[in-house]
């Protein structure tokens, strides 16, 4: 008897997690679709320019090893409108390669793209 209860709590508790864990590993997906500031309204002029010079000019400014040229919000609409800077920036965070940049910037960088990245 003792075994069956236990077989039944085993049976019941693995079939809970096997319900539960996709969804929960769904929760967890940290791909950043959403805006999780409170302040949502960032623009190139007002702060994201001093973070991009801060962190990705010295290898993308025209000549750098990066390639673009990101001192201008010209030179980075086209990494901006193809995915690719969000990608590296917030998803991936291959970018700023070797450097230190806050996850508090990653997600300025994050509300900046999703809300179509206003100059
Ligand atoms: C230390 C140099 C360095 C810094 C700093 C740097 N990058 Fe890069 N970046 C590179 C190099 C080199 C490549 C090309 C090779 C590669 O993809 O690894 C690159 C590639 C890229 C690409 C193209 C990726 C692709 O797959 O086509 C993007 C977009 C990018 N960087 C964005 C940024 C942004 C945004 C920052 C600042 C937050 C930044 N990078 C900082 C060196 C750097």
């Amino acid at each position: 008897m003792i075994f069956t209860s236990r077989f039944r709590y085993l049976a019941a508790a693995t079939l809970l997690f096997a319900l539960v864990s996709p969804w929960v590993s769904c929760k967890k997906d940290d791909s950043g679709n959403e805006c999780n500031l409170a302040n949502a309204n960032q623009t190139y002029n007002t702060n994201i320019k001093r973070i991009i010079n801060k962190h990705c000019i010295s290898c993308h400014s025209g000549s750098g090893p990066g390639g673009g040229d990101y001192t201008t919000y010209e030179g980075m609409v086209a990494e901006l409108s193809n995915g690719k800077f969000r990608e590296v920036v917030v998803i991936d965070k291959s970018m700023p390669q070797g450097g230190n940049m806050t996850q508090a910037e990653r997600d300025s960088v994050n509300c900046w793209i999703l809300s179509n990245f206003p100059k």
